[in-house]
């Protein structure tokens, strides 16, 4: 084979390898459970909520599906910002979510939101 065609072939690997997302977390890397914690705020039970960063690399712009999402008690806006509808938990906005990280919040309703993770931006060497 002429060393123009692996050269060419070495690139076309490289950028399939880039494009398949190599280097890249999973949203299955982000880990979101949830507790009562046992207190009642304004008559309603509330929830502890632990977003835990698992993947090897930073990540940031760490998106929730906060579909029906309420609280009766304030959630602090630099760990959580909840849009209107339709509603999007962003999580800790404009920061970054180490590795191991657990980011970490209590709201108040009558049911539980499940807060599934939809998107997110993994800054990967
Ligand atoms: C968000 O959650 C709601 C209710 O669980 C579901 O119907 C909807 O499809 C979800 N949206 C996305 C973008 O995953």
């Amino acid at each position: 084979m002429a060393a123009s065609t692996i050269k060419l072939l070495t690139i076309v690997l490289f950028l399939a390898l880039i494009s398949e997302g190599y280097g890249k977390c999973l949203l299955s890397d982000i880990s979101v459970s949830q507790s009562r914690t046992g207190v009642m705020v304004e008559g309603k039970p509330e929830w502890s909520v632990s977003i835990t960063n698992k993947c090897s690399c930073a990540q940031t712009n760490v998106i929730l599906n906060c579909t029906g999402f309420r609280s009766a008690e304030k959630i602090d806006h630099s760990i959580l910002i909840v849009s209107l509808l339709p509603r999007f938990c962003l999580v800790k906005p404009g920061q970054t979510i180490n590795r191991d990280e657990v980011v970490s919040f209590k709201y108040a309703w009558d049911n539980q939101f499940s807060l599934n993770p939809i998107s997110s931006e993994s800054l990967c060497p």
